[in-house]
């Protein structure tokens, strides 16, 4: 079994059109290693110009996609149209289940919507810091790959991956310790099942370059979801280099 790491953007409601073309520009530039798949998620209004300004080898992807597939659903897109531009989505992230009450049976939804156009989804999952203060971190976490998993049913778990995002190590710069990130990544494999040997599973939450080799040193942490550090080439191409 070897899962290829991947090292995904997320620009989140960053950038002018200027700001995502440069760089979509200076990722495309960089001599990338091989063995790392890199993947960039863009506002989904520029994905389109950053489609051409984005090198073959880097992946594409929206920050969210509709569970619908088509109809009157005002202000969503739905995952075949994003298929035409782009080859992932990000589903579930902790400020859309914030911001827009997303609930674990609608991101299960929408992982399975992208799936079945033919997208490859990055499901989100993760607790506050009130719910580990608790104990109940793997009780909330167990939940929502419960629901991701019970929703894409007999997909082959290759084809899709899965975040550990906690809430409290996002946008914070106070990062979960790499035993931590280990910890729950292990979990989560396990909850999955048969498949789990097969899922990629990513940390996301405060990585920089100087701890980004850690995670990835992990045994289950085959990649990393980087916000803040993924608007500036030069420290998402020095993660990247870390793998
Ligand atoms: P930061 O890397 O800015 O903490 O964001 C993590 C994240 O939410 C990526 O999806």
């Amino acid at each position: 079994m070897s899962r290829r790491p991947l090292i995904a953007g997320n620009w989140k409601m960053n950038t002018t059109r200027n700001d995502a073309l440069a760089l979509a520009s200076a990722l495309t530039d960089a001599d990338l290693p091989q063995n790392v798949d890199v993947a960039v998620f863009p506002p989904s209004i520029w994905i389109e110009a950053v489609r051409r300004a984005l090198g073959q080898d880097i992946h594409l992807g929206a920050q969210d996609c509709s569970a619908e597939v088509k109809g009157a659903f005002t202000g969503q897109v739905a995952a075949v149209q994003l298929r035409e531009l782009c080859d992932m989505v990000i589903v579930g992230h902790s400020e859309r289940r914030r911001d827009a009450y997303e609930s674990d049976e609608l991101v299960g939804r929408k992982a399975a919507a992208a799936l079945a156009a033919g997208l490859t989804p990055i499901a989100c999952v993760g607790e506050s810091l009130e719910v580990r203060e608790a104990g109940e971190a793997e009780n909330v976490v167990g939940s929502q790959v419960d629901a991701i998993v019970q929703a894409i049913g007999d997909v082959p778990a290759s084809e899709f991956v899965l975040a550990y995002e906690p809430i409290w190590a996002i946008g914070t710069g106070r990062s979960a310790s790499s035993e931590d990130a280990q910890s729950m990544c292990a979990f989560i494999r396990s909850r999955i099942g048969a498949g789990g040997p097969d899922v990629r599973i990513l940390y996301g939450g405060s990585v920089v370059p100087d701890n980004a080799g850690a995670y990835l040193a992990q045994a289950d942490v085959d990649g990393l979801l980087v916000g803040g550090a993924s608007l500036k080439a030069d420290q998402f191409l020095a993660i990247v280099a870390a793998c």
